[in-house]
């Protein structure tokens, strides 16, 4: 391990004790890392077009059986290998491949075996692993299947500590293979119309957004499908927002982060804990006993958690942008993810309502002045998305939260298929799921400012911002696969 290494995990070692010094160590290990593990950089990685790509999922639970249906109605794609320890879900999936006419992908773990998923790496069954897991193999899965030559598909977050950036990072550069994490909200109608807003300059200069995922979790996370309670393990047990990219990522996005731009420090501040106690009591019995993923037995009725009702970060550029965050899965309240973004030309807001204004209505003081309704829808089709244009109304047929989670995998397929760099990469991966981390060393420190690693080693000041681009759906012959819908 080299010595910047060390100095890097003493500082995680340490959390939670002096908040300043902590942020600075991070600071000086990031600077000090000597380059890349044992390759070059992976902004603009590609890789030869993949005109078949053999797809092999792990975890085909609630995210990944719905994964399978979709990506097996893609031109050019197919999916040759299942993994689950559940076999119940080995049979649903293998059911609906049959009725459907896909041939029957190979599987592993129908036997329990936790590690079996190694097995579906090891094969020369599958290119690309999509990985629909428990949140604690998403680094193992991550490292392992770059090392056997496979590319990586991660869901959100794509690692859980800094540690695990900094391993899935050096595996990428090591063994040159495409690491991205599915942040499906990247790909939201609403999402890419405010990119495409931002890019064609409307909003001017963007200074702050503020975004996040409020989703009212509580009953999902205290009555688990499986009855396997990973959900709520994190909150029991640790500070810091543990789900940061729904809101964030496509955020980040519009911000150029690690494309001209990267975040530098966050500081954040969790409310006190009480929604969750609140449903434990109202909702089991005093008597209750149920077992954790660590194996030991906890009441609901009665069970405290550590992790406050409401996480807020607070993020800061190196170009001086702003970008607020928030996590809270247990307030009774609407689902929200903000998508808020303020430029020095005007203002954008979605989710609930779409509103939009910029200086042709509010000139340069107009409070409470926001295109009426019909204005903001007209703006909404002459700004739609080019992906959303060419891929919306089958990407809405096919589903998954309205249609984003396929024009997702219809962008990633089209890329591996052209041999184009991904839209996000192995160090959007890092960044974005190192707020797991730095959130919870702020909280433990009264909320001081904790540095970000820079996973690019200085490549952000280089590597090329976004730009809007094109699907071209001539290149998918759905002629010769027509989609069937229905991915849930
Ligand atoms: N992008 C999104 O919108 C979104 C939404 C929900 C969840 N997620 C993420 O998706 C992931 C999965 O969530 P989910 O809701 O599908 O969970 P889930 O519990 O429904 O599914 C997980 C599956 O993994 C299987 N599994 C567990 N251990 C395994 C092992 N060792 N080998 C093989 N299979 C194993 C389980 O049997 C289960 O079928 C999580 O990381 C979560 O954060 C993303």
């Amino acid at each position: 391990m080299d010595k910047s290494r060390r100095e890097f995990l003493k500082g995680t070692a340490w959390m939670g004790v002096a908040a300043m010094a902590a942020g600075h160590l991070a600071a000086q290990a990031a600077e000090n890392r000597p380059g890349c593990a044992a390759g070059a950089p992976m902004h603009g990685f590609r890789v030869a077009p993949m005109k078949r790509v053999r797809v092999g999922f792990i975890g085909v639970g609630a995210r990944g059986t719905p994964a399978v249906k979709r990506i097996a109605q893609i031109p050019g794609c197919e999916v040759t290998a299942i993994s689950d320890i559940n076999p119940v879900r080995l049979d649903a999936v293998q059911k609906w491949m049959k009725e459907n006419g896909y041939p029957a992908p190979k599987e592993w773990s129908r036997n329990g075996d936790q590690d079996a998923w190694k097995g579906l790496c090891d094969s020369d069954v599958c290119d690309v692993v999509y990985s629909a897991t428990p949140r604690p193999l998403h680094c193992p899965i991550n490292v392992y299947a770059m090392a056997h030559g496979k590319h990586v598909l991660q869901e959100v977050p794509g690692a859980f500590n800094l540690e695990e950036c900094w391993a899935t990072v050096e595996a990428a550069e090591k063994f040159r293979r495409h690491c991205m994490m599915l942040e499906n909200c990247t790909y939201g109608e609403e999402e890419m119309l405010v990119f495409n807003l931002i890019k064609k300059g409307k909003l001017g200069e963007i200074v702050q957004a503020e975004v996040g995922y409020q989703h009212d979790q509580r009953s999902l996370q205290y009555n688990p499908r499986d009855g396997v309670f990973w959900r709520i393990d994190r909150h029991m047990k640790h500070h810091g927002n543990y789900y940061p990219t729904h809101g964030l990522v496509p955020a980040g996005r519009c911000l150029d982060i690690n494309r001209g731009d990267r975040f530098e420090y966050l500081v954040s501040m969790e409310t006190k804990s009480a929604s969750f106690e609140a449903f434990g009591q109202a909702n089991f019995p005093a008597d209750d006993r149920v077992v954790g993923v660590d194996g030991k037995p906890f009441n609901r009725h009665t069970q405290r958690m550590v992790k406050g009702d409401i996480n807020t970060c607070l993020m800061h550029t190196a170009q001086g942008k702003t970008l607020s965050l928030i996590h809270n899965v247990c307030t009774p309240r609407p689902y929200d993810r903000g998508n808020l973004f303020m430029g020095t030309k005007g203002i954008y807001r979605s989710y609930p309502s779409l509103l939009m204004a910029w200086e042709e209505k509010i000139g340069d003081g107009g409070a409470h002045k926001y295109f009426d309704e019909a204005k903001a829808q007209k703006i909404k089709e002459e700004y739609r998305h080019p992906f959303w244009k060419v891929a919306g109304e089958i990407a809405k047929k096919v589903g998954g939260h309205g249609g984003m989670d396929f024009v997702m995998d219809l962008r990633w397929a089209y890329c591996l298929q052209n041999g184009l760099p991904l839209d996000t990469d192995v160090y959007d991966l890092a960044t974005y799921s190192s707020i797991v981390e730095l959130s919870e060393r702020s909280v433990n420190a009264r909320s001081s400012a904790i540095d970000f690693p820079d996973y690019t080693r200085g490549g952000w000041k280089t590597a090329q911002p976004f730009t809007v681009d094109e699907i071209d759906m001539g290149k998918f012959d759905f002629s010769s696969k027509p989609v069937k819908g229905g991915n849930a």
